[in-house]
């Protein structure tokens, strides 16, 4: 459990600080989900470096770029330390894409929840079995969802800690943090992908849009796949 004192501290600290001080308190049970876009490489490359006792794993959803394989491949080469990887279920794909379509996403909002929900949540719910704090690079200035979303809070639907280090940082401090520290990030970034998520379901940005605005762009709606919302 995290006292209210304790919560009131994380809240003070540093991304750094609070990671260290959140896995100190949980002798296990501290994971982090990285997509492998720029909040994640910081948040990846705290634990790595300082070498804590968090697991580290990515959702692999087969829809991926090639430029995330690379970089997943270049992130275990230069710390040593593996990020595991979590697979959709082969028989839910399955039937999804032979009753449905290969992109049957772009189709409605239901066929790309339904694939969002197959692919990513479905396999983060299996990620987070057994754990009690779930870290993210989530940060508010992201979208509208997230502008009130706090340091700490407690995820009542998933019976755990929801632990966003980053909540508070501008894209500014990320993108410093980066270049100060020498972290390799997704070619994708420089070519006007902010928010990285599937290859079929994001494109670039034009200067001056909202940079989610590139995730299923064809849609109207909040534009979350799930992972973040219930
Ligand atoms: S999403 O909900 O729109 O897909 P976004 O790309 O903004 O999420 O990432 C926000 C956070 O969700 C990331 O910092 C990471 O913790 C988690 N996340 C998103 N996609 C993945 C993924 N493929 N694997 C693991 N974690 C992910
Ligand atoms: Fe499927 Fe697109 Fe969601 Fe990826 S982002 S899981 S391809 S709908």
């Amino acid at each position: 459990m995290i006292s209210k004192e304790d919560a009131d501290t994380l809240k003070q600290l540093s991304a750094e600080d609070g990671l260290k001080f959140i896995s100190e308190k949980f002798s296990e049970g501290v994971v982090f989900s990285t997509s492998l876009g720029q909040e994640d490489q910081v948040i990846t490359d705290i634990i790595f470096s300082n070498q804590l006792p968090i697991k580290v794993f990515t959702l692999d959803t087969g829809r991926l770029f090639y430029e995330h394989y690379d970089l997943l491949s270049k992130n275990n080469s230069r710390y040593k330390i593996k990020t595991e990887v979590y697979f959709p279920d082969a028989s839910d794909v399955e039937k999804y894409v032979n009753e449905k379509g290969i992109n049957a996403f772009y189709h409605s909002v239901e066929n790309r929840k339904e694939c969002c929900f197959i692919r990513k949540v479905k396999p983060l719910n299996r990620a987070l079995e057994n754990a009690k704090v779930w870290i993210t690079g989530l940060r508010s200035e992201q979208s509208e969802n997230r502008e009130n979303m706090p340091v700490l809070e407690w995820d009542e639907h998933r019976n755990l800690y929801k632990y966003n280090p980053l909540i508070h940082w501008t894209y500014q401090d990320v993108l410093d943090y980066l270049e100060e520290q020498n972290v390799q990030d997704l070619p994708l970034h420089k070519k006007g992908f902010i928010s990285v998520g599937c290859q079929p379901c994001t494109r670039a940005i034009e200067p001056g849009e909202n940079p989610r605005a590139g995730r299923w762009w064809w849609e109207n709606s909040h534009k979350e796949c799930g992972l973040h919302t219930h």
